[in-house]
């Protein structure tokens, strides 16, 4: 996905094959690892109803704007807003979401990355028995206090996500996936069976399903904000690197609908298989990071072949972070090569390794230190993506496109006026308007360190 001129960039195959792509960066921790935390952490359903309305009417809008930049701009983030004719101060935008996606958002995703190997490994020996006794939250927390072994994982993670990406073999990857992606959404359907009918099920579905919009905070609306972006991989010009291979005769407003709607689903299925697991173990909603990877083990030493299924569940979400994970990694690449006009090989190794080390502060911190100004590191990093540079990018991208780019925006949503856009009034709306006001607005009630 380096930056090559429009007439041999390369494009996706068919539809289909795009939509794949976007949806193989967009699906990963975020879905079953960040928002089920989440909604536990910010009080359950109400934080579910705000993150949908949030994801239709600003995540959405502004993934049909990436995309439109992308393929007009046949570039990747840094060069795009100059190949369209914009004043260099929008190039920001790129310059931001270089360093926030390709080097810190990647940074801590690796830490995370690193958890499902190890777990992978482990739900073939002792985790679903330790589990079945009731201390899978120790087992959790006896790992992240060990930090040779999440630098270990953590470091295996990314020179699995730099392998790939240096070999080339992501166009393989995202095949693979294409088998691999239906498989985990297979097990969720089979974790989400075992996990309603648990007895005392019912108090977890209540309180992923039944609102109280009494528990609504400021931080609330930010927290549903910020990860309606991480989820979709928006605000930091990813899906403008993708918004460029996308073909001159593909409908651009469908594809945003159909990469938002499969990650969207395969959240709310990781939130079902989670909750009724939680309360029905009496295990806790609001701690924090750990709590799939809590509560999964305990769901799968309940069902019979336990063993294989823990193990392939979390190989798929393993696969599910590493195309993530490329992606990232694409744009610092990217990144290297056209500021430092090194090889691609170079670049890929260098970074990586700049990657690694950046990480390993997130990684150390989870047993306690480094902290910064009273948050762990790996929580300091992770704020400081989601809830402050993915909604400022975001709302600089909503800014151009609403206000300086709109007619060339409009035009490349119907493909030159080919194709009808029946949503195409309500969409400049919220990118003009809706989008900027709330996301400025969410951003300053809700910013509290
Ligand atoms: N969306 C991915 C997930 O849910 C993570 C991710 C990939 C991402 N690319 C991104 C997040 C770009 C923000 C920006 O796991």
């Amino acid at each position: 996905m380096s930056d090559r001129n429009a007439s041999d960039r390369e494009h996706w195959g068919s539809r289909m094959g795009f939509i794949l792509a976007a949806a193989g960066s967009a699906i990963g921790l975020g879905n079953i690892w960040r928002f089920p935390y989440l909604v536990g952490k910010n009080g359950g359903a109400a934080f579910v109803v705000i993150y949908l309305i949030i994801t239709v009417f600003i995540g959405l809008p502004v993934m049909m704007a990436e995309f439109a930049i992308g393929r007009a701009a046949q570039r990747s983030p840094v060069a795009a807003f100059g190949a369209i004719g914009a004043h260099p101060f929008w190039s920001l935008i790129g310059w931001m979401g270089t360093l926030a996606g390709g080097f810190f958002t990647l940074s801590f995703y690796n830490v995370v990355g690193g958890w499902t190997i190890k777990y992978m490994i482990e739900s073939l020996s002792v985790l679903l028995p330790l589990a079945a006794d009731g201390k899978s939250g120790d087992f959790f927390n006896a790992f992240i206090g060990n930090s040779y072994q999440v630098v270990f994982f953590q470091v295996v993670f990314m020179a699995l996500t730099t392998l790939i990406v240096l070999g080339g073999i992501g166009k393989g990857i995202e095949r693979a996936c294409k088998v691999l992606m239906p498989a985990l959404f297979a097990i969720l359907i089979i974790l989400i069976f075992r996990s309603v009918t648990l007895p005392g099920a019912e108090v977890g579905i209540n309180f992923y399903l039944k609102p109280d919009l009494s528990k609504l905070t400021g931080e609330t609306l930010l927290d549903a904000l910020g990860q309606s972006f991480f989820s979709l991989s928006l605000g930091l010009g990813i899906m403008i690197t993708y918004g460029s291979y996308i073909g001159r005769e593909e409908r651009l407003p469908s594809s945003a609908v159909w990469t938002a709607s499969l990650d969207t689903l395969i959240a709310l299925l990781a939130g079902l298989a989670i909750f009724p697991a939680v309360f029905a173990m009496g295990l806790e909603p609001g701690q924090g990071a750990g709590l799939s990877f809590v509560t999964l083990p305990a769901v799968f030493a309940k069902m019979p072949a336990g063993m294989v299924f823990s193990f392939l569940f979390f190989m798929l979400l393993f696969f599910a972070a590493i195309t993530s994970s490329m992606s990232l990694m694409e744009v610092a690449t990217a990144f290297g090569i056209e500021k430092f006009k090194w090889g691609r090989a170079k670049t890929v190794c260098v970074m990586g390794v700049v990657i690694v080390l950046l990480g390993v502060p997130s990684a150390l911190s989870l047993a306690g230190a480094p902290q910064i100004a009273g948050k762990a590191f790996f929580d300091a990093v992770e704020y400081l993506c989601n809830n402050v540079l993915l909604p400022v990018g975001s709302f600089l991208a909503c800014l151009f496109v609403g206000w300086m780019w709109l007619p060339q925006a409009c035009s490349e949503l119907t493909n030159e006026g080919k194709l009808a856009f029946p949503w195409m009034k309500a969409w400049i709306w919220c990118v003009r308007v809706v989008a900027p006001i709330a996301i400025a607005y969410i951003f300053v009630t809700g910013l509290k360190w």
